[in-house]
């Protein structure tokens, strides 16, 4: 055999070798750098350690990443860690910014199962991962013990995710090897929630993406609901619809409310049969590439609205309207439950129910809905906030006005998700998805 032949075939066995990661579509190694470096600024020439997420117990069930892992790193594999090291800027003493990855060592029996991992010792991974030193995690422990011999104040500023075992471990132990009592940690999520706050242009794509693609379903839910079908069977097609997208799960359970379920706000047992005359709720969306989407939509089973379903239906979205109108980006907050802050968009959409419809006994309408106006979407469906949320370019979240009447079997949820753009308009990444209960009935009549 030639000699070409021979590297020809070599390189082919050594590719179908190599472990395949790309399950998911990942930024650019850069932009999860410059995360980490955002957050090294804020660490007070401190350390941050983080661990992935754990995989479940029984291992054939499904992983998902640890967001604030995902977010620093791109990385969606379990039992890897991460330290960032914040730069040190006082004179004579300065030191610069260091990161290490570090991953678990290979164990070709479980790869049986979960199929090739990488590990520090293959070939590139530095190059890979993007990540500048990729390590051993065996090698952690000596790390940070000689990382705060060096510098006994890193102990006072220590960074890790609250309750997460490992960290626990790895911070006792290396109190005990440097015979100092441990440590206290800091909530390293508090640093990153402003960060993830505010996405990035990559971050606004796959948001898109996730819409784009929980729309889909949604038209699918609109041209399926009928009398007699189950509300599970419309969970089922909407699965279908963002499987077959190259989403990799739903942002949370289904919610397929017809009757009277449609009234209970996260109703997920999706058992019952629609009856002709019923309205039902359906908050329902999927994740793409770790990034999540939340629709509710809200539609007649027999494709025709009553009257009074119909009043309910213009009245929730003349208070998604009321709230839209009155956005101002820098000064309007969202999720203001009780409603204390005359700023918040939950005012608004309030004060719009209230003044607008009766229930049966000519009382107004507003003690029908019952939860905050929106919140935050990003890697967590609800992506971490402080409530009531001062809304600023680059935020991406939700609108969802509702009003539940059980006594009269109603329930209208109509949910979108916002993107406020870099001028400070607010851009519906819901538009192409019906939004008036006209358009709702074309929807469902569409052949
Ligand atoms: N879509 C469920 C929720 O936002 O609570
Ligand atoms: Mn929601």
């Amino acid at each position: 055999m030639k000699l070409s032949r021979l590297v020809a075939l070599f390189l082919l066995a050594s590719l179908t070798a190599m472990p395949t990661l790309e399950a998911v579509e990942k930024q650019s190694t850069a932009e999860y750098r410059a995360r980490r470096v955002a957050l090294s600024a804020a660490l007070h020439e401190g350390v941050a350690v983080l661990f992935a997420g754990e995989e479940p117990v029984l291992d054939f069930m499904a992983y998902r990443q640890d967001a604030d892992f995902y977010y620093l790193t791109g990385w969606n594999e379990p039992g890897a860690a991460l330290l960032v090291v914040g730069p040190i800027t006082e004179k004579g003493r300065e030191a610069p910014y260091r990161e290490i990855l570090f991953l678990p060592t290979r164990d070709l029996r479980t790869e049986k199962y979960t199929g090739a991992k990488l590990d520090a010792l293959s070939p590139g991974v530095a190059r890979s991962t993007g990540v500048d030193e990729v390590q051993d995690m065996t090698t952690f422990p000596v790390v940070l013990n000689k990382l705060i011999a060096s510098n006994r104040r890193i102990a006072r500023s220590l960074w890790t995710q609250p309750g997460v075992k490992q960290a626990e471990a790895l911070v006792g132990f290396t109190a005990a090897t440097l015979g100092v009592d441990a440590p206290l940690t800091r909530d390293v999520t508090t640093l990153t929630m402003p960060l993830r706050e505010v996405k990035d242009a990559g971050e606004v794509e796959l948001l898109k993406k996730a819409s784009a693609a929980s729309i889909a379903a949604q038209r699918v839910m609109m041209q399926s609901i009928k009398p007699g079908i189950t509300e599970r069977v419309i969970a089922g097609k909407m699965t279908e619809s963002w499987y077959e997208q190259g989403c990799e799960r739903p942002s949370y359970a289904p919610i397929v409310g017809s009757g009277v379920n449609a009234t209970t706000l996260h109703y997920s047992d999706n058992a019952r049969t629609m009856e002709e005359g019923d309205i039902v709720v359906v908050d329902a969306a999927c994740e793409y590439s770790m990034y999540a989407s939340d629709i509710t939509r809200t539609v007649p089973v027999n494709g025709h609205f009553s009257a009074r379903q119909r009043e309910i239906y213009d009245i929730v979205l003349g208070a998604q309207k009321a709230a839209f109108d009155s956005f101002v980006a820098g000064k309007s907050k969202i999720n203001d439950v009780y409603r204390k802050d005359s700023d918040s968009l939950d005012n608004a959409a309030y004060n719009y129910i209230n003044t607008h419809g009766k229930n049966l006994h000519g009382e107004a309408l507003g003690k029908y809905w019952l939860h905050g106006l929106g919140h935050m979407v990003g890697i967590d469906v609800h992506d971490p906030a402080e409530y009531p949320a001062l809304l600023k370019p680059g935020m991406v979240f939700t609108i969802e006005p509702g009003v539940y009447i059980p006594e009269e079997k109603i329930g209208v949820r109509i949910e979108c998700v916002f993107l406020v753009g870099a001028d400070g308009k607010l851009i519906d990444l819901t538009a192409a998805l019906p939004h008036t209960a006209d358009e709702v009935e074309a929807a469902m009549h569409a052949k």
